[in-house]
């Protein structure tokens, strides 16, 4: 791999800060409306230190976070400005320890006031986005290196809009196209106005792709449709990988029984270089609360990312999911996805025997 490929691990504010109290996540929480609440979660917002210092200890040379909305928004116009100077610390202290920053500016939650008036079912939503990209850009933007819109558009839409699983749960196929074309529009929106404001700003989105066995509609919805309808407003692919789609699957699965498939990363990989965009995996992973599967399954994915740049995909760079175990949504605390075990007791942090693994692969590949 290239002296510049960036490595290193991809997180979510909601899944490891702990007290999102103003967002719609947290509001279904205290209703009893999604399974389980996150309440300190891995308290990082107060350890965000410690745990970027082991990001650095691990050999990371890159690190996604995202910013969570209804800390910064709590109220519609209101920007609170003491975590916009928290984001701006985190931020300063990751390019110190000599990290690139990948920033997410939307990762399924949302302020409440937001849900309350529609939330990506109304109209309104992309201009209210965009608004609140915009003081984003102009406060933090000089430590961001790769802006990400919107996580997973597509898995968003179909959990809270058209399965019902996550808030709003809603249940109707119209409502869920209805927000993806809400989040296309709120995409391209934020598009401009990150590079009005950072004229050679680095933006685009995460995109869950699934490897299905065969081109069909439903594929093409799935992993084509965002891309299709933004096609104008990438500068790089973001590609959170995970598990191919085979009902006759026999092969090796993670503790939720995702299927472990490398070569389905290689199709897909294959599949959607065609847009021309250099490519960051800004998720891979799997729950593995024993780790005896996690080192092999780092490996596998990299070899498939070797091969691919080896027939010419352009390829720079490769994010785990996740530093930490973390909240895992609708499945709460028991998946455990990180390189780092945490222990929901005492807040320890231990990384992992895989973490080591990671790290020698770093190393080796930057002639460390
Ligand atoms: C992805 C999400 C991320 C995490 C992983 C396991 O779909 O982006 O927040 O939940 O799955």
């Amino acid at each position: 791999m290239a002296e510049q490929f960036l490595w290193g691990a991809a997180t979510s504010a909601h899944q490891i800060e702990g007290s999102n109290i103003h967002n719609d996540w947290w509001e279904a929480e205290q209703q009893g409306k999604v399974p389980f609440k996150s309440g300190r979660a891995t308290d990082h917002w107060n350890r965000w230190r410690l745990d970027y210092a082991l990001a650095k200890e691990l050999g990371h040379t890159a690190h996604r976070l995202s910013l969570e909305w209804s800390r910064i928004e709590p109220e519609p116009g209101k920007w609170n400005q003491r975590a916009l100077t928290q984001y701006r610390e985190m931020l300063t202290e990751l390019k110190r320890l000599g990290m690139r920053t990948f920033v997410t500016l939307h990762h399924f939650t949302n302020p409440r006031w937001f849900s309350a008036r529609g939330g990506w079912a109304s109209a309104a939503a992309p201009e209210i986005f965009a608004r609140y990209v915009k003081i984003v850009a102009e406060q933090l933007g000089e430590h961001v290196d790769f802006w990400i819109t919107i996580n997973e558009p597509n898995v968003y839409a179909g959990q809270a809009f058209w399965l019902g699983t996550w808030p709003p749960r809603q249940r109707s196929r119209w409502a869920a196209w209805q927000v993806l074309r809400r989040m296309m529009r709120a995409h391209r929106a934020a598009y401009r106005v990150l590079h009005r404001v950072q004229p050679d700003a680095q933006v685009g989105i995460a995109h869950n792709v699934l490897a299905f066995p065969e081109r069909s509609l439903k594929a093409w919805l799935y992993n084509h449709y965002f891309l299709w309808g933004t096609r104008r407003a990438h500068d790089f692919l973001g590609i959170n990988y995970y598990r191919s789609v085979n009902r006759n699957w026999v092969g090796p699965v993670s503790d939720i029984g995702w299927e472990i498939d490398p070569g389905g990363l290689q199709r897909v990989l294959r599949d959607l270089h065609q847009y021309g965009w250099p490519i960051y995996i800004t998720e891979n992973g799997l729950a593995d609360a024993e780790d005896t599967q996690r080192a092999d399954f780092i490996v596998s994915h990299l070899r498939i990312l070797e091969e691919a740049q080896r027939t010419g995909i352009d390829i720079r760079g490769y994010l785990h999911w996740s530093l930490l175990d973390n909240f895992e949504w609708d499945k709460g605390f028991s998946p455990r996805f990180g390189l780092v075990a945490v222990d929901y007791e005492t807040l320890e942090r231990r990384p992992r025997r895989s973490a080591y693994v990671y790290k020698a692969i770093i190393e080796q590949a930057r002639g460390v």
